[in-house]
């Protein structure tokens, strides 16, 4: 087993970043990425950095920036079910038994000196074993986690108003022209509204409206609750400017 922990064995062969599997390599930052320059400071080489926040806020992106170019990245999302289970099967260590994954995670993240993005941590409990004894880890979750030995950042709504519309603009200029225009047209709407009202508004199809509805919501340029969506204040006066 120390074989494919150190990368050596003949069978699976896991040289430098190349060899991590693709579902756990650290994606790229978002292309228009702006601001933080506070925290980006902040965060520790050589050591556990949390980041803290409500969803949505920017914590995976200012992760994802700041370990970019930082050596060979392993990402792991903690929200899914068996996380460490499926991150070493997909190393080739499928047999490790449940209560041994923690030890051997923490194995291989040190002899292949990983830095380690743990992204969505639900609490303390879940995070403290994976901690590799040295190296880089930053760690995002809505909760504070109060970690022995890590700084935590609490990571705050991005509140320049000029750099909020710079980066509105960067993914407007960049949206299809029906999204586009839905999102210019719904803007309007003092309350939040359904597909169906969406639909009306354009003059469309729902089933068209609701695909354009939920790629403006992946691109946060439109929050949904429940079967409603909605604009934050700043991006519907952003919205409004547009013709
Ligand atoms: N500083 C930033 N510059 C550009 N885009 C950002 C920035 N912060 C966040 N975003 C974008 O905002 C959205 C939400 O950010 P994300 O990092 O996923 O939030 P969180 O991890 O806190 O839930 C993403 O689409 C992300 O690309
Ligand atoms: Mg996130």
């Amino acid at each position: 087993m120390s074989d494919v922990l150190t990368g050596t064995t003949g069978a699976v062969r896991f040289r430098g970043c190349g060899g991590v599997p693709p579902q756990f390599r650290l994606p790229a930052p978002p292309r228009h990425f702006v601001g933080r320059q506070e925290e980006l400071a902040r965060i520790r080489a050589g050591g556990v950095t949390v980041l803290s926040g409500p969803g949505g806020v920017g914590k995976t992106a200012l992760a994802l920036k700041w370990l970019q170019d930082r050596g060979c990245g392993l990402y792991v999302d903690l929200a899914v079910r068996e996380p460490v289970g499926d991150l070493l099967t997909a190393f080739g260590l499928s047999d490790v038994a449940a209560d041994e994954r923690a030890a051997v995670f923490r194995s291989l993240v040190t002899r292949r000196q990983f830095t380690l993005l743990l992204d969505n941590a639900g609490s303390a409990e879940q995070v403290t074993p994976l901690l590799p004894v040295s190296g880089t880890v930053v760690v995002t979750s809505r909760e504070r986690l109060n970690l022995k030995q890590a700084q935590e950042i609490g990571v705050e709504p991005l509140t320049d108003d000029g750099r909020i519309r710079q980066l509105l603009d960067l993914s407007y200029v960049e949206l299809p022209e029906r999204q586009a225009r839905l999102y210019r047209l719904c803007a309007w709407q003092p309350a939040p509204f359904d597909v169906q009202a969406a639909a009306a508004i354009a003059g469309e199809h729902e089933c068209d409206v609701e695909d354009a509805l939920d790629d403006l919501v992946e691109k946060s340029l439109l929050t949904e609750v429940g079967d409603s969506f909605g604009f934050h204040e700043l991006v519907r006066a952003h919205a409004r400017t547009k013709r």
